[in-house]
This record gives structure tokens, C-alpha cells and sequence, in this order.
């Protein structure tokens, strides 16, 4: 069985979009934070929060991870790297011995946001597959 765990903020919901496209169960990391409007102030706030750490507010899914062998973590790149809802939600709530799958939404500038889950994921668990989407459309899909 196969958890998607996603996070997504701009309006046209890229991450959103590509986690419903794949079979599983589906959970949203929610936004409790800051709402803001513009894409350009989004920019310069939670970029500003992912590259200093600040602590953010978000709903968790509840998820019971005995159900599932597989997970596919599916977010927004920013600054570079994980978006700082799905870092501290991965800090949160650890999960054991899965295949995970990693799948970045960006706008092309994002050589380090697969490694950026290195520390973020239990070490039991097992890296199988690093997807990007630029603009919407898958850019590449590679197994690990
Ligand atoms: C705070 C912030 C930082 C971002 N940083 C990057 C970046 O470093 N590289 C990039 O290509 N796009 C960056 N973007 C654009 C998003 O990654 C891109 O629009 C993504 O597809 C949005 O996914 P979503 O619709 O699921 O929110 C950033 C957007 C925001 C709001």
C-alpha cells in the first residue's frame, strides 16, 4: 500500500496536482501558517523561514504507517532545497522501513532539494526513486 504525503501553496497547486495523479492514499500537510496572496512576498517569507529554520504552523495528517510499505513525499522546491512545512513535518513524524519516493514541483532551480532529504529520513528506510517537475511537467525520473 502506498501513502502520498504532499505539501503544496502557490495557486495552481502543482504538488496537489501530481500527488493525485498517483494511486494510494492520500494526506495533506496543511498550511496553518501565514496565507499570503502574492507569489512574490510567498517568495521572500517562507524562503526566508526554509533557509533559517524558523519553526512554521501546520496540520499533520494522521497517518497509520503500519498500513503502508511505500511513501511518496511530494513538495514544492524552495530556496534550493525541502520546503520548510514538509522538513519540520518529516522532523515530526518519523516513519521506518519504507520505500520512499522523493518528488520536487519547482521552476527549474532545485539541485538540492534531493539531498536535502538525507538527514530528514530515517536511515532504515530505502530511497528508491528522485522525480522533478519544472513548470508542471516532469523533467526527470530516476531510480536511486
Ligand atoms: C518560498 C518559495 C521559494 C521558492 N524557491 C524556488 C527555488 O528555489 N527554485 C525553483 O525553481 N522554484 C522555487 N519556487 C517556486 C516553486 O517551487 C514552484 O512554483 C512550485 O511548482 C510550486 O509548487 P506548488 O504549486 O505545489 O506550491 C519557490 C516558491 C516559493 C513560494
Amino acid at each position: 500500500m502506498k501513502a502520498i504525503i504532499f505539501f503544496s501553496m502557490s495557486k495552481k497547486q502543482r504538488s496537489r496536482n501530481i500527488a493525485m495523479q498517483i494511486e494510494g492514499d492520500h494526506f495533506e500537510i496543511v498550511n496553518q501558517d501565514k496565507a499570503i496572496k502574492f507569489a512574490v512576498f510567498q517568495m521572500f517569507y517562507y524562503g526566508y523561514k526554509t533557509v533559517v529554520k524558523k519553526e512554521v504552523k501546520f496540520q499533520s495528517p494522521n497517518i497509520d504507517f503500519d498500513k503502508y510499505n511505500e511513501i511518496v513525499l511530494v513538495s514544492p522546491v524552495w530556496a534550493g532545497k525541502a520546503n520548510i512545512f514538509m522538513v519540520q513535518y518529516l522532523a515530526k513524524n518519523r516513519f521506518m522501513n519504507k520505500e520512499v519516493t522523493i518528488i520536487g514541483s519547482s521552476m527549474g532551480e532545485n539541485k538540492n532539494y534531493f539531498k536535502s532529504f538525507d538527514n530528514l529520513i530515517d536511515e532504515s528506510n530505502r530511497v528508491v526513486e528522485h522525480i522533478s517537475y519544472i513548470k508542471g511537467s516532469k523533467a526527470f525520473d530516476r531510480k536511486v
